[in-house]
């Protein structure tokens, strides 16, 4: 009988992992700046995708109001093309290994870098009332969450830096003393794109977010079209009335950011086809091309609502995926450390 050749060993690709709680309906700053590129990620690496539930409640939740918005963002996240039969997408408090693997990392952290932390420092501010364990031991769930995975690569936005760092920090501690358990994430810093960072609508000065004092500041990947052309019909611009990227025109330069992100047209091409145009087109343009642009996810989002049982197996398939990973790197650790076998 004729040998079958040996199948070539195909490469093992990298993995990502990424994680966003569930805090109500992404923004487009969140969109633009992260979901929209875990999605080409996608093509090139194993990624594994997560609804950070664990971690929100670090600041006190509505229990009716975390899981509708668990639901939600994972359809979200499906609407926005993370594609459950290319990545594992799971939420994070149906893989026990999460918890389990972040109060071994708790004693490989020490009290004073955790103090350090920047986010801690801030939100013990914001939340006088409870300051919580949690909050101040966020960073090793978070490292818990990474390192179970073996990831390469972690794609966080500059407030996630910080946390990232400690991330490495554990990784090595840990390595330093049992071998190497774990592999020491990067942070994956995507090619500088136009439309990266997402500004207030209102305050270009400041980021978009769904806390901005003016509602008008931020758009959502589920507002509806009326209401997105009425945000960007009064984005703040300036006095010059001219479509140009540049310092004094930090409004404008958002506007072009965001219209790039869903034409594909570069600034300078912007720049021609709003030459001798005023402010009004050039923001109703923008409007049309991100009502354009959120279309299908709004209404991928809608059916993925409509079908709660399919969703529901999506979960459950990432948790079960998720988990045959996480376990082998959650019983190195134990091993390592001196758990008797159970
Ligand atoms: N802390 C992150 C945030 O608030 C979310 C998160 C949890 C995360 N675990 C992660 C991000 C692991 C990257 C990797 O945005």
């Amino acid at each position: 009988m004729e040998q079958t050749p040996v199948a070539p060993q195909t490469e093992r690709r990298k993995i990502i992992f990424s994680a966003i709680q569930p805090t109500g309906v992404f923004t487009l700053g969140n969109y633009i700046g992260a979901v929209r590129n875990w999605r080409t990620l996608q093509d090139d690496y194993d990624c594994i995708y997560c609804v950070a539930d664990l971690h929100s409640i670090t600041v006190r939740q509505d229990p009716a109001s975390l899981r509708s918005h668990t639901l939600e963002a994972y359809a979200l996240l499906m609407a926005c093309g993370l594609d459950p039969d290319r990545s594992i997408l799971f939420i994070q408090s149906h893989n026990p290994d999460h918890a389990q693997g972040a109060w071994v990392l708790d004693c490989y952290t020490q009290f004073g870098e955790l103090s350090r932390m920047t986010q801690f420092k801030d939100k013990s501010a914001r939340y006088a009332d409870n300051i919580n364990a949690g909050l101040f031991t966020y960073p090793s769930l978070m490292a818990a969450d990474i390192l179970l995975y073996q990831t390469s690569y972690v794609p966080v936005g500059e407030d996630q830096r910080q946390h990232l760092e400690i991330t490495r920090d554990i990784a090595g501690r840990f390595n330093g003393v049992y071998g190497p358990v774990f592999t020491v994430p990067e942070a994956f810093i995507p090619k500088a794109e136009q439309g990266a960072r997402i500004m207030s609508l209102q305050d270009p000065t400041r980021k978009m977010s769904k806390s901005d004092p003016n509602p008008k500041g931020c758009v959502t990947i589920l507002d509806e079209p009326g209401a997105i052309m009425k945000k960007f019909r009064s984005a703040i611009t300036d006095s010059e009335a001219r479509v140009a990227h540049g310092p004094g025109k930090e409004g404008i330069s958002n506007l072009m950011g965001i219209y790039s992100v869903f034409t594909g047209k570069d600034f300078a091409a912007i720049e021609e086809e709003f030459a001798g145009k005023g402010y009004g087109d050039f923001k109703t343009a923008v409007g049309e091309a991100v009502v354009q642009g959120l279309e299908p996810i709004q209404r991928r989002y809608k059916e993925l609502m409509a079908d709660k049982a399919y969703l529901e197996e999506c979960y459950r398939r990432g948790a079960q995926q998720a988990m045959n990973l996480s376990r082998r790197t959650l019983e190195k650790m134990y091993k390592k450390i001196g758990f008797l076998h159970a």
